[in-house]
């Protein structure tokens, strides 16, 4: 029997409970597989695959096709986490039809189990529209990236008075539109303490202290994938982006002075085997086996 799936009820009881909530990101097959083997109850298809697997400078050329390839194969990688998965830019945006197509391609052809889309006050009455219609939806408040060159840049939000204010009112403005919970981006650990403290649902911090229900990382970021910039939130889990150089020098240095691949690491004529048996050998590896 497949094991069951974690539900939107079960991350809302463990903010109930007093128990932590970390996510991180996927975006394929593999990273699903490693992220399910390590515990995480949930994981973000995130349009930040726009960044660290397409090379853009932003999320914004991120399309509903990307999202929709890159959630099935998460999907098929990790059997236990919930799944959320990012409306991309103007996927949500024009209007709530927009939307509620957008979310069904990728619930059903991504096959996540929520959705999760950015901004405040502004798109409560579509998170409202998409909850109604049965689509379980995380929201996203603080630094919005579809918004960088609205908000001038990735910059820290809610330091004044005023905006921490209307980060509060656009928090109880998306519980109250049906979220099941909310990510807060890049704000002080102050405000997303008493953001935290006000909402009856999870609050995932990226960038936001250590006062939240949950942590959520970009994988690349918290692993060190990515050889350039790592933002300080991050932590320092791996430098994963570095020994993978090393391996792929080391490899390189071997294939140029002839020392790889080895006599173990070839295959060899076998004069005993017939020909059928070379024709219905098994295979087993996707790869084949060989001898
Ligand atoms: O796209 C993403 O990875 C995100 C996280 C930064 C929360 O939205």
């Amino acid at each position: 029997m497949r094991p069951r799936r974690i539900t939107t009820h079960k991350i809302q009881a463990m903010k109930a409970r007093g128990e932590r909530i970390p996510m991180v990101t996927a975006y394929d097959y593999t990273q699903a597989q490693i992220v399910e083997a390590a515990g995480i109850p949930m994981i973000l298809v995130g349009d930040s695959l726009g960044n660290v697997v397409l090379g853009f400078d932003s999320t914004i050329p991120v399309t509903v096709e990307d999202m929709v390839r890159h959630s099935a194969a998460v999907v098929r990688g990790a059997d236990t986490p919930l799944i959320v998965v990012d409306m991309p830019f103007m996927s949500y945006q024009v209007d709530a039809e927009t939307a509620l197509r957008n979310a069904g391609r990728l619930l059903q052809e991504g096959g996540a189990q929520a959705v999760k889309l950015e901004g405040g006050k502004p798109v409560a009455p579509i998170i409202r529209r998409l909850t109604d219609a049965g689509v379980a939806v995380m929201g996203h408040i603080g630094l919005t990236p579809q918004s960088v060159h609205k908000l001038g840049g990735y910059r820290v939000q809610g330091k004044t008075d005023r905006s921490a204010d209307v980060l509060i009112e656009d928090a109880l403005e998306i519980q109250e539109a049906g979220a099941f919970a909310i990510v807060l981006e890049l704000i002080p650990v102050e405000l997303a303490a008493e953001i935290t403290e006000r909402l009856d649902i999870p609050t995932i911090g990226i960038g936001a202290g250590l006062h939240t229900d949950g942590q959520v990382q970009v994988l690349y970021d918290m692993l060190g994938l990515s050889l350039g910039f790592k933002p300080k939130h991050a932590g320092n889990y791996a430098s994963l982006g570095e020994t993978a150089k090393d391996a792929i020098e080391r490899y390189a240095a071997d294939v140029k002075t002839g020392s790889f691949p080895t006599s173990a690491q070839s295959f060899h004529v076998d004069k005993q085997a017939s020909e059928s048996s070379e024709s219905t050998r098994s295979l087993s590896s996707p790869y084949g086996s060989g001898n």
